[in-house]
C-alpha cells in the first residue's frame, strides 16, 4: 500500500497534467472542485485518510499534506487569474473591433426643450429674463389684477410661506418685475419653475416649468400675438402643424385666449387617441392682450402702449412632443428614461 506521501506525489503530477490543459474559467472551476471540493475533493479525501494513520506517522504526513494543500491553492489562484485576463487580451489583439462607447451625462429633457424654446424666441429678438421662485402676494396676484379673496385665485392656489410670501404659481409675476424696471419697447421670455396645490397624477405635479412671453410697445395688436405664436409653434413642430385660438379668461389679459395645437399623434383621426383623447387638439398655452389695469399698476400709460403675453407649460409641451404619457417620469431620475434624450 502506498503511503500518503506517495499519494501526494501522484496527485501533484495529476494536478500539473490537468492544469496545463485548462483554458477557460469554467475548466479552472472544475479543477478546483476536483482537488479542493469540500466533500469529494482529492485533498479532502486525503485529509480523511490522515485521521486513520498511527500517531507517529501522523505528524509528518499532516505537515506534508498541509503544504500540498497550500501549494494547490496557490496554483489554483494563479490559474484562475490567468483565465480571467485572457479574454481582454484577445479583444485588444483585434484592432478592427470598434471602441467601447463611454456614457457621458447629458442635459435633462426639460432643459433641452427649454433651450429649444429660448433659441426660437432669441432668433426673433426676444431676451431671456428670470425672477424669484418665492414671491409676494402682490407680484403673484394683486399686481396681476387678482384682488384679495377673488375667486379666480382658486385656480392658482399654492403653498404659502406666511401671509405675504408664497411659492409663485406662474411666471407672470416676472412681467410686473420687468415692467417696473424697464420702459417699453419690451420683448422678453421668462422660463422657470412654478408651484401649485396639486395632487400628483400622470399630468399634474405640485412643481413644473413654464415659459412666459411679454411684448409691450406702441401699436401692438392681437395680430402680432397670433403671428408670433404661429411662427414659434411651426418652428417647434414643423410647418404643417395647425393651431387654433379659443376665447378664455385670465385676470391680467383682456381679451384672453387659450391656444390648441393639432394632435401630432392621430391628427384627429383616432377617436380613442391616448394623447388628445380623440378631440384632435391639445391645449398648450394661455395668452392675451395685457389688461390696461396691469399697465396702470406699473405706471405704463395704456393709452400710449399696448402689449400681449402668453404662458406655456414646458413639461406639458415636452410630453406632447416626445409622446411621454407620465409627467412624473421627468422627475424620477431613472437613467433608462433620461438616457433616451442623450443626443451624443
Ligand atoms: N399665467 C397663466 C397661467 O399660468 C398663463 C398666461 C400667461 C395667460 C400670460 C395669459 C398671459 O395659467
Amino acid at each position: 500500500m502506498s503511503t500518503l506521501q506517495d499519494k501526494i506525489k501522484e496527485y501533484r503530477q495529476l494536478f500539473t497534467d490537468l492544469a496545463s490543459k485548462v483554458k477557460e474559467a469554467k475548466e479552472a472551476e472544475e479543477l478546483r472542485q476536483l482537488f479542493l471540493g469540500r466533500k469529494k475533493g482529492h485533498l479532502t479525501l486525503l485529509f480523511e485518510e490522515l485521521k486513520n494513520l498511527p500517531l507517529e506517522e501522523k505528524k509528518a504526513a499532516g505537515k506534508a499534506l498541509n503544504e500540498f494543500k497550500e501549494e494547490i491553492q496557490k496554483l489554483m489562484t494563479e490559474l484562475e487569474q490567468k483565465c480571467q485576463t485572457r479574454k481582454p487580451e484577445r479583444l485588444i489583439d483585434d484592432l478592427t473591433q470598434p471602441g467601447r462607447k463611454l456614457y457621458w451625462g447629458s442635459p435633462h429633457p426639460i432643459t433641452l426643450f427649454q433651450r429649444e424654446i429660448e433659441r426660437i424666441f432669441i432668433s426673433m429678438g426676444f431676451s431671456v429674463e428670470e425672477g424669484p421662485e418665492i414671491e409676494t402676494d402682490y407680484y403673484n396676484f394683486e399686481a396681476l389684477n387678482f384682488p384679495p379673496h377673488h375667486p379666480a385665485r382658486d385656480s392658482w392656489d399654492t403653498l404659502y410661506i406666511n401671509d405675504k410670501l408664497l411659492l409663485r404659481t406662474h411666471t407672470s409675476p416676472v412681467q410686473i418685475r420687468v415692467m417696473e424696471k424697464k420702459k417699453p419697447p419690451i420683448r422678453i421670455i421668462i422660463p422657470g419653475k412654478v408651484f401649485r396645490r396639486e395632487t400628483p397624477d400622470p399630468t399634474h405635479l405640485p412643481m413644473f416649468y413654464q415659459v412666459e412671453g411679454l411684448v409691450v410697445d406702441k401699436g401692438i395688436t392681437f395680430a402680432h400675438l397670433k403671428g408670433t405664436l404661429e411662427y414659434f409653434i411651426k418652428a417647434l413642430f414643423g410647418e404643417k402643424i395647425k393651431l387654433r385660438f379659443r376665447p378664455s379668461f385670465f385676470p391680467f389679459t383682456e381679451p384672453s385666449a387659450e391656444v390648441d395645437i393639432e394632435c401630432i399623434v392621430c391628427h384627429g383621426q383616432d377617436p380613442h387617441c391616448r394623447v388628445c383623447g380623440g378631440s384632435g387638439w391639445k391645449e398648450i398655452l394661455g395668452a392675451g392682450m395685457v389688461d390696461p389695469q396691469v399697465f396702470k399698476n406699473v405706471n405704463i400709460d395704456p393709452e400710449k402702449y399696448s402689449g400681449w403675453a402668453f404662458g406655456l407649460g414646458i413639461d406639458r409641451m415636452a410630453m406632447f412632443a416626445f409622446q411621454i404619457p407620465e409627467i412624473r417620469y421627468f422627475y424620477e431620475n431613472d437613467l433608462r428614461f433620461l438616457r433616451q434624450f442623450n443626443r451624443k
